[in-house]
């Protein structure tokens, strides 16, 4: 375990609040947010649907292991808004995991049912990945992406029916409870 506080990443699927939860925590902890998304979009100088349309969905993964990398690497703890397909290569969960072991980051999955993530998606950010179908895609992803969660995560919150400060006080709660049972077994 490192002396520092660990920064806390969120994962799931698209419409699942990564964001807008990131953004509350970070405020209750008083460290910064981050979002792996927007800083994507801030190298590349375009946005998610311009780098999808004009250099493909690769491309775009190349960038954000590249981002994820960085916010991984960093000294000072922040909230990490993960965008839903972090997970999804294998060099990806590794450095998610050695990260963990570390004592860097703990890893909270944000869980919420399709017909949840269908009505939410429906609005707001738009997500080149739900186009053409976005039923049969997001049950797709859930099905696809639920094990590589799994795999990663640390805390899993169900937020089919929990508000964003809900989740907040669930996940503040859940936190300081982790870190003072590590704190324990470090003695
Ligand atoms: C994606 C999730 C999106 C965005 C892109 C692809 C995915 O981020 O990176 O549209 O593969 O699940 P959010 O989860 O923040 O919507």
């Amino acid at each position: 375990m490192s002396s520092a506080s660990p920064s806390i990443l969120l994962v799931g699927l698209m419409g699942t609040g990564k964001s807008t939860v990131a953004r509350q925590l970070s405020s209750r902890l008083g460290i910064e947010c981050l979002d792996t998304d927007k800083m994507v979009e801030a190298r590349a100088g375009k946005s998610v649907r311009e780098l999808f349309a004009e250099l493909g969905e690769q491309d775009f993964r190349d960038r954000e292991s590249d981002v994820l990398s960085e916010c991984l690497a960093r000294p000072i703890p922040a909230v990490i808004a993960g965008a839903g397909g972090i997970v999804v290569r294998e060099s990806n969960r590794q450095a998610i995991r050695a990260s963990q072991q570390a004592g860097n980051v703990i890893v909270v999955w944000l869980h919420a049912a399709t017909d949840v993530l269908v009505a939410r998606t429906s609005k707001g950010v738009h997500r080149p990945l739900l186009d053409d179908d976005r039923v049969g895609t997001l049950e797709r992803l859930a099905e696809e992406r639920a094990s590589m969660y799994s795999e990663v995560s640390d805390i899993v919150v169900d937020v089919s029916q929990r508000s964003v400060e809900s989740t907040v006080d669930l996940l503040i709660d859940a936190i300081e409870e982790g870190q003072a049972e590590m704190s324990i077994s470090h003695e």
